[in-house]
C-alpha cells in the first residue's frame, strides 16, 4: 500500500507511528485488567487516567467529565438515548445533515413516540438560522439540542459557542459531535456552553475502535452499555488501555503547534481548489469553503462529468488515489447522500461529487498528481 495517495483522512487517519510505539507495551508488557488492584492492574489504571487528564487539560474541563468508549458512534447514542431516558425529554433539535450515528438514533426515538423533533433547515451550503433556533427553542424550552461542529461530508462548521448561548437562554440540552473537528480545531469547553462532546480516535491519527464523551459536570445520564462499573458506572466494560493511551497522545500531538499544521491544511486545500477552478472547467464545491466557515481538512468537490462518481472513484483508486464519493449510497437504492440531499443539491451533485480529505501527511506534490489526474480521466467522462 505503499505509494499511494491517500485523501480521505476524515473516514480514518493513518495512525501516527509515534503513536503506535506508545501503544505497544501495552500489547505485549503490560497486560492485565484496569480494575484488578495488583501491580499490573494499578499500572494500567494509571495509564488510563493519566490520558483522562491529558484529554481534559486539552479541552479545559476537569478529568471526571471524560468517559471513554469504543468510538464516536457509540458517544452518540449514549449521548441522545441517555438525555432523553435521564431527563424525560421529548423534543429533539438537530438537522437532517449531522452523522448518522445521530440522525438514525434521533429518527428512532421519533419513530418510537418517545419524542418529537424539529428537523432545522439548512441552506444550500448546510448552514443553519440561529434565528430559527432561537424560535424553536422558545416554543419547546427543555429540548436536547444535537448539532455538529464540523459536518463530515461537506466541511461546514458550526458556531457551537454562538447555539451554547441560545441553549443556555432556554435551558435546553445541547451535544455536539465534534468528530471531526476534534485535533483540527481549538475547543475550549470552558468557553463553550456544552453538555456532551464526542470524539473518535482514528479520526485523529490515534487507534480505531476507540473514542470518548464529554459529559458537563452535574449532568446525568444513564449507561448505554451495562455489566461491571468501569467509567464511574456510565459505560461498562473492560477498559482497552493500549487504544486509550494512544488516543490521548494522538490528541496531544495533534494540538502542539496546531496553528502550523492548520496553516499547512488550509494551504493543500485552497492550493487544490486553485488548480481544480482553473483546469477543470465546469467544476464547483459542496459546503462552505472559506476559513472560519469550513474545517481545513475537508473539500467536497462536484464533477461536471457524466459517469456517476463511482466510475471516477474507481479509476482514481486504479492511478493509487483513496477518496470517498460524496454520493455514496449504502442501500442500493441510489439515494445518493444525506447530505447532499439535506443541502438541496443539484440531481449531478448528488451524483458526481467527490469528497477530498487532507491529512497531515499530504502534500502539494500529492495533490498536483490528482489534479493532472483529473484532468486525464475528465476528457473520458465530460459530457459537457
Ligand atoms: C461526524 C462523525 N460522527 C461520528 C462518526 C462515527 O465515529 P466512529 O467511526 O468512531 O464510530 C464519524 C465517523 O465517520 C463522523 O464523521
Amino acid at each position: 500500500m505503499t505509494n499511494r495517495i491517500y485523501l480521505d483522512n476524515a473516514a480514518s487517519s493513518p495512525m501516527d507511528p509515534e503513536v503506535f510505539e506508545e501503544m505497544k507495551p501495552f500489547f505485549l508488557e503490560h497486560f492485565g485488567n484496569p480494575s484488578s488492584i495488583h501491580q499490573n492492574g494499578r499500572f494500567l489504571r494509571n495509564a488510563i487516567e493519566q490520558a483522562r487528564r491529558k484529554i481534559s487539560q486539552i479541552l479545559h474541563v476537569s478529568p471526571s467529565e471524560i468517559y471513554f468508549t469504543s468510538g464516536g458512534t457509540e458517544a452518540d447514542n449514549l449521548a441522545i438515548t441517555g438525555v432523553v431516558k435521564g431527563y424525560g425529554i421529548t423534543h429533539i433539535v438537530s438537522t437532517s445533515i449531522e452523522h448518522h450515528a445521530v440522525t438514525h438514533t434521533v429518527e428512532r426515538l421519533e419513530r418510537e413516540g418517545i419524542v418529537t423533533v424539529t428537523w432545522l433547515d439548512v441552506d444550500s451550503k448546510g448552514n443553519i438560522d440561529l434565528v430559527q433556533l432561537r424560535n424553536v427553542l422558545s416554543q419547546n424550552p427543555r429540548s436536547l439540542v444535537t448539532l455538529m461542529h464540523a459536518n463530515n461530508e461537506i466541511g461546514t462548521l458550526y458556531d457551537i459557542k454562538a447555539i451554547g448561548e441560545i441553549c443556555k437562554e432556554f435551558d435546553a440540552l445541547f451535544h455536539s459531535d465534534t468528530v471531526q473537528s476534534i485535533g483540527k480545531e481549538e475547543i475550549d469547553l470552558s468557553q463553550i456552553h456544552v453538555h456532551f462532546i464526542n470524539a473518535s480516535a482514528h479520526k485523529f491519527y490515534g487507534p480505531k475502535g476507540t473514542g470518548f464523551i464529554f459529559v458537563r459536570k452535574g449532568i446525568k445520564i444513564p449507561a448505554l452499555i451495562e455489566g461491571g462499573s468501569q467509567e464511574r458506572n456510565l459505560r461498562a466494560g473492560t477498559e482497552n488501555p493500549a487504544s486509550i493511551t494512544g488516543m490521548a497522545f494522538a490528541l496531544e500531538k495533534c494540538y502542539h503547534n496546531l496553528e502550523e499544521k492548520t496553516r499547512r491544511m488550509w494551504d493543500l486545500k485552497n492550493y487544490m481548489m486553485q488548480r481544480l477552478q482553473a483546469e477543470v472547467p465546469g467544476v464547483s464545491f459542496n459546503g462552505e469553503t472559506e476559513r472560519g466557515k469550513s474545517i481545513c481538512t475537508v473539500l467536497n468537490t462536484v464533477f461536471p462529468f457524466g459517469e456517476e462518481d463511482a466510475m471516477l472513484l474507481f479509476n482514481l483508486d486504479l492511478a493509487g488515489i483513496a477518496v470517498s464519493g460524496g454520493s455514496a449510497c449504502n442501500s442500493g437504492a441510489n439515494m445518493g447522500s444525506h447530505v447532499l440531499r439535506g443541502i438541496g443539491a443539484s440531481k449531478e451533485a448528488l451524483i458526481n461529487s467527490v469528497r477530498f480529505s487532507f491529512g497531515m501527511e499530504n502534500t502539494r506534490e500529492e495533490i498536483d498528481y490528482v489534479v493532472e489526474k483529473l484532468k486525464e480521466l475528465a476528457p473520458t467522462q465530460i459530457v459537457r
